[in-house]
C-alpha cells in the first residue's frame, strides 16, 4: 500500500523558512525519513508538496484510488480551506494531520483547523518527527483494518 504525504504552501522552503519555528531540515530530508520509516512497515510513500490549493485537492482525489492513507500538513490552508476538508471527506482511509510547530502555542488564528474535522489524529509541535509518528499511526490503523 501507498501512503500519500501531502504538504501545503511554503513548506517547499522548509529548512530556510523561520528555522527557529520549523527547524533546519529540508523537505528532501523529511521525504527520505518518511520513505525509510514507511518501508520498515512494508509501505510505500508518495511525498508531495504544492503551494496551490487546487493541486492538493487533485492529489487527494488521486489518493482515493491509489492510497491506503493520507498524511497531510496543509500549511496555512489548515486554517482556511473548506475545499481541502471536503476533498478529505471523499477519502475513505485513515487521515493524519501533521503540524511541525505547536499551532496551539502560536497566534490564535492557528488554533482552528478545518482539516481536524476529518483527521483521525493530529500531531503538532513534534517538529519533523511528527511525520514519522504519523506513519507509525497509519501503519497501525492500516494493519488493524486489513
Ligand atoms: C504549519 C502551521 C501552520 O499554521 C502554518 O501556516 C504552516 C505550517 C506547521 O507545520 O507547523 O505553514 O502547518
Amino acid at each position: 500500500g501507498t501512503i500519500y504525504v501531502l504538504n501545503g504552501p511554503n513548506l517547499n522552503l522548509l529548512g530556510k523558512r523561520q528555522p527557529e519555528i520549523y527547524g533546519h531540515e529540508t523537505m528532501a530530508d523529511v521525504e527520505a525519513a518518511c520513505l525509510s520509516q514507511a518501508e520498515s512497515y512494508g509501505l510505500a510513500v508518495r511525498f508531495l508538496q504544492s503551494n496551490a490549493e487546487h493541486q492538493l485537492i487533485d492529489w487527494i482525489h488521486e489518493a482515493r484510488e491509489d492510497a491506503v492513507a493520507v498524511i497531510i500538513n496543509p500549511g496555512a490552508y489548515t486554517h482556511t480551506s473548506i475545499a481541502i476538508l471536503d476533498a478529505l471527506n471523499t477519502f475513505e482511509g485513515p487521515v493524519m494531520e501533521v503540524h511541525i510547530s505547536n499551532v496551539h502555542k502560536r497566534e490564535e488564528f492557528r488554533r482552528h483547523s478545518y482539516v481536524s474535522l476529518r483527521a483521525d489524529g493530529v500531531i503538532a509541535g513534534c517538529g519533523t518527527q511528527g511525520y514519522l509518528l504519523a506513519i507509525d499511526r497509519v501503519a497501525k490503523l492500516v494493519s488493524a483494518t486489513n
